[in-house]
């Protein structure tokens, strides 16, 4: 009797925490992703400048070879690009993705999804501009079985 009572002001509790959790404006303003990299590379910093002035929070770690990070992440040879964002729930951004979609991408539910992709190092994606050269791309939502869907077109600059 006890016990059951106890779960009832629990559930009373976590449910009311949830419903204010989900009505703050800006639940992912305070976003945090960890970003691996190269020490030299400078588009990965290019980006990781485009994530923090779109109000995305980040820490960098720098390897010699992020075929290790690849790997345990599980982002296959076809989804790579320079560096690996990892957020706080363990999603993985990999490569120039536009902030923007991160921060969709999180304040969804993406069941099987592991993150994002943006193969590569398309031209005049956030952090490879170079000039005015732009080159259409797409961002990819990558799934645990290792296939991707398009989540996203980007044609125009
Ligand atoms: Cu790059
Ligand atoms: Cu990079």
């Amino acid at each position: 009797m006890k016990k059951k009572y106890l779960l009832a002001i629990f559930y009373i509790f976590s449910t009311s925490v949830l419903s204010a959790e989900s009505l703050t404006p800006n639940a992912n303003a305070e976003t945090m992703l960890l970003i691996h990299k190269t020490p030299t590379c400078g588009c990965c910093s290019k980006w990781i400048e485009h994530l923090n002035m779109s109000g995305l929070k980040t820490s960098t770690q720098n390897h010699e070879n992020l075929e290790n990070i690849k790997k345990t992440y599980g982002i296959k040879p076809e989804y790579r690009s320079c560096h690996t964002g990892v957020s706080e729930d363990g999603y993985i951004f990999e490569g120039h993705i536009p902030s923007q979609y991160i921060t969709q991408f999180l304040s969804e539910d993406h069941p099987n999804a592991i993150g994002l992709s943006v193969p590569g190092m398309p031209l005049g994606s956030p952090g490879m501009e170079v000039g005015d050269r732009f080159m259409p791309y797409d961002v990819l939502i990558l799934y645990k079985d290792g296939s991707s869907r398009v989540f996203a077109e980007i044609r125009k600059d």
